[in-house]
């Protein structure tokens, strides 16, 4: 790998989610849905940045709690001349934490990085190599499968992969599952997997988390409807609903949607559809995952590896595991 920055852009990548298609099927299936991949545009990412810096959304300082704290501890788990992957780059402040460790025991400056978004890809290469000049970064612009199919094709030296931020929560236990045993596929014995996963906790807690006091979370949440009306002349702006958090306990997961508070229809002139919404119907907008111990390492295990340390910050709020394959 060179010094410098250098991006590549897969067919997968920059990729326009097919927004009429999705919303049309999500907004007339008999329980609306809308996919939460949707929530990310420039705003929403800016809004996501918000919410990471909030008091009720504890996941992200706990996870730089952890970070801060064992990187050396992780990083030691491979070689030197380990290149560390991140899947997903929205997490520079927490990544920094790792490169750090790294670059202090002389590992290699090299750090890939693949995201759905090659504008975001710039932008964290952006901050990194502010810090870390030497640093040579490479970006794909690509599915998490495909940049990591690429990845590998090239792949010289061991690898540290990172899966941060309990991205892994937003998407169901059964293809979390088959996800892990991709990345799976692509390791060698030398290769780590570090999971960022948030733990079960009370009702109260998770409820506050997803439904903050100064309402970034719902922002988050309502910048859908923004985005419906720009990008296809939807007519949400008027409307009436609210944002709702709820943590279904058995399935250990949270439920974001976004209710209607009266009877109405709401055109969405590009689709030439007219949505009508009964008092107290939902719109399913995310679900969040949590994780028990023994279902993180059950996750693992079924896609072959084996937990070499878990970590969790001081007030056990989230885990970040350390897989070696098996
Ligand atoms: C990105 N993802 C892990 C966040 C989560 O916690 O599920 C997205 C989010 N949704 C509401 N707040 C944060």
């Amino acid at each position: 790998m060179g010094t410098g920055f250098s991006l590549r852009v897969l067919p997968s990548g920059d990729g326009q989610i097919d927004l009429a298609r999705e919303v049309r099927a999500g907004l007339t299936a008999a329980r609306k849905q809308l996919p939460c991949r949707f929530f990310y545009d420039a705003a929403g990412s800016r809004i996501f940045e918000e919410i990471c810096a909030l008091e009720e959304y504890y996941l992200t300082r706990a996870e730089d709690e952890i970070l801060a704290r064992h990187a050396a501890d992780i990083v030691a788990a491979v070689a030197p001349t380990a290149v560390l992957v991140e899947l997903g780059s929205g997490a520079a402040t927490k990544t920094r934490r790792l490169l750090d460790a790294h670059r202090r025991r002389g590992g290699n400056p090299g750090f890939a990085m693949v995201d759905i978004s090659s504008s975001a890809l710039e932008g964290s290469a952006r901050v990194l190599r502010a810090e870390f000049p030497a640093l040579s970064v490479e970006g794909i612009a690509a599915e998490y499968e495909d940049g990591i199919d690429l990845l590998a094709a090239e792949k010289r030296t061991p690898w540290l992969v990172l899966w941060l931020g309990s991205n892994v929560g937003n998407l169901d236990r059964d293809a979390a599952g088959r996800f892990l045993g991709r990345v799976r596929a692509r390791l060698g014995r030398d290769d780590r997997f570090l999971l960022g996963v948030d733990r079960r906790k009370e009702k109260s807690v998770l409820e506050r988390a997803y439904d903050d006091a100064s309402g970034v979370t719902a922002r988050f949440n309502f910048n859908l409807f923004t985005r419906i009306d720009r990008e296809l002349g939807g007519h949400f702006a008027g409307a009436a609903f609210r944002h709702i958090a709820l943590y279904d306990e058995a399935a250990g997961r949270v439920e974001m949607h976004l209710e209607s508070l009266v009877d109405q229809v709401v055109r969405v002139d590009a689709l030439e559809l007219d949505v009508r919404f009964a008092r107290g119907e939902r719109i399913h907008t995310e679900d969040s995952y949590k994780y028990s111990d023994a279902e993180v390492r059950e996750l693992g295990r079924a896609a072959g590896f084996r937990v070499e340390r878990t970590y969790t910050d001081s007030d056990a709020r989230f885990l970040s595991v350390l897989f070696a394959p098996e």
